[in-house]
Parts: structure tokens; sequence; C-alpha cells
């Protein structure tokens, strides 16, 4: 058992302070049991959200040290014993209290990305893919929601006016999800990217896929493919042509 140095973000949607902690650290502890500890011992009123504390409900999002990551996943060994550990609310997104903020930008993103569509003269239970296709996209439905792709994004992290135009990496990996899905025959998932969710804002910075708890290749196995399938099709000669005749 040690005291370690703590600050932490206190505040809400009128303003606030990084508020300094000393707080006891035990062998094993992971960030969010040294939170949990405040708020037995010293400051009760401190707000955080968490759910699992197995890194699997994807709550527990905040930055520590400037870095977006899961509290309950972070060791307190990953830092020195003498540093400073200071956490802060996820920066992209609105403050509620603490380190908790409204995430509500996420849900209505996902909203605005159309739902599987299958073949409408198919019923439910009459689906039949190939293995191979379900192993295709299986890495991206490991996805926890957890957001850190989305807050640590340039494109909307310093630029609150893009929000409306881009969509972000997490809707992106679901975008391409449904794009290799063999069932999913009414969007044109690449377009829909392209036109609706502003892929076209990445520069392939890879800091989403650098965060992510679950090492999805967001950029690579997500975006890269999505951005190229868009542009195959603008500059293929034979699509140009085909779209030429069809607008006669
Ligand atoms: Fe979190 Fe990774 Fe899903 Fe992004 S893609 S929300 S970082 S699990
Ligand atoms: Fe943003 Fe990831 Fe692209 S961090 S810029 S979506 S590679
Ligand atoms: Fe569920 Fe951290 S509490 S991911």
């Amino acid at each position: 058992m040690s005291k370690r140095e703590f600050r932490i973000w206190r505040g809400d949607t009128e303003g606030g302070e990084l508020t300094d902690y000393q707080v006891e650290v035990n062998e094993g502890e992971v960030v969010l049991d040294v939170i949990h500890r405040l708020q037995a011992t010293q400051t009760p009123d401190l707000a955080c959200r968490w759910n699992c504390k197995a890194g699997k409900c994807g709550s527990c999002s905040v930055e520590i040290n400037g870095k977006p990551r899961l509290a309950c996943m972070t060791r307190m060994s990953t830092f020195e014993e003498e540093e400073t550990v200071t956490v802060t609310p996820l920066r992209t997104f609105p403050i509620i209290r603490d380190l908790v903020t409204n995430v509500s930008y996420n849900y209505t993103k996902a909203r605005e990305t159309p739902a599987f569509a299958p073949p409408p003269e198919l019923a439910p239970g009459e689906y039949r893919m190939q293995q191979v296709d379900v192993e295709r996209s299986q890495e991206f439905r490991k996805c926890i929601e957890c957001f850190l792709c989305q807050t640590v994004c340039h494109v909307i992290r310093d630029h609150e006016e893009n929000k409306e135009a881009f969509s972000g990496p997490r809707m992106f990996i679901r975008a391409a999800e449904l794009d290799m899905h063999p069932l999913d025959d009414r969007t044109d998932r690449a377009e829909q990217a392209s036109h609706q969710q502003g892929i076209g804002y990445c520069n392939i910075t890879k800091c989403c896929t650098e965060v992510c708890p679950e090492h999805i290749k967001i950029t690579d196995n997500a975006i890269i493919p999505m951005k190229e399938r868009v542009v195959d099709r603008r500059y293929d000669p034979l699509v140009w042509l085909g779209r030429k005749i069809l607008r006669r």
C-alpha cells in the first residue's frame, strides 16, 4: 500500500477545475479502484460512469494523463510511483458532471447509419451465410462502444463544427461490417460512408486504432478499404463510362 497523487477534473456544465487528492493505492489495482476509494473515503459526490469493471461494457471511458482509456483496464502499475495521475472527462463530448460526459452524439450517428437490410424475399430464419463471411466481419463486432476512438479523432476533438458531417471511426467499422455482409443488399455502404458519414474527413492518422481497447484495426481493416472502394468507383474508367451512358 502507498499514497499516490491524483488530480481529477471536478465540475459541471457551468465549468470546473482540476482538484488534487492523495489516496491509498494497493498492489494490482486499476484507476477505477482508486476512483471508488476516493468516493468511499474523501469525495462521495464524485461522478463517474462504470458498470462491468471488466473492460466489456465501455462505460468507464475517461482520459488518463491525456490519453483516452478505460479506467477499469488501466493498471496503476502503468505509472511511476511519483507520477501524478490526472483523470479528466472525454474531451470531445459535453460535460454532464465531473468524469461523466454526454455521449449522445454517438447514438445520433448510430441512428443515422441505415440498419442491416436483408433481401425482402427472405423471412427471418431463412437467412443463410457462409462461415467465411461470418468470420470476415467478426473483428468489428468486438466493439464495446466505449467511444474512445470517437473522442481521440482530431476531426471532431478539436472541431465541434465537424460533428454534423462526420460520424467517426466507430460508425465506419459498422458501415464496413455491413458492407461485408452478404445479405445486406439494400444500401451502398461505401457511398453512404462517403456522402452521409463524412469518411473523406479522415486523413488516416490511426489514433482511433491506437486507443481501441479491443485492438480492432479500425483504420487498416475498415476505413482504408472503404475509402479505396469509393475512389475505385469514382476513377474506374468502366464505372465512369457506365455512369455517363446511364445519365443520357
Ligand atoms: Fe471502443 Fe474500439 Fe469500439 Fe471504438 S471501435 S468504440 S475504441 S471498442
Ligand atoms: Fe480519425 Fe481514425 Fe481517421 S482517428 S482521422 S478516423 S484514422
Ligand atoms: Fe465496463 Fe470499464 S467498467 S468497461
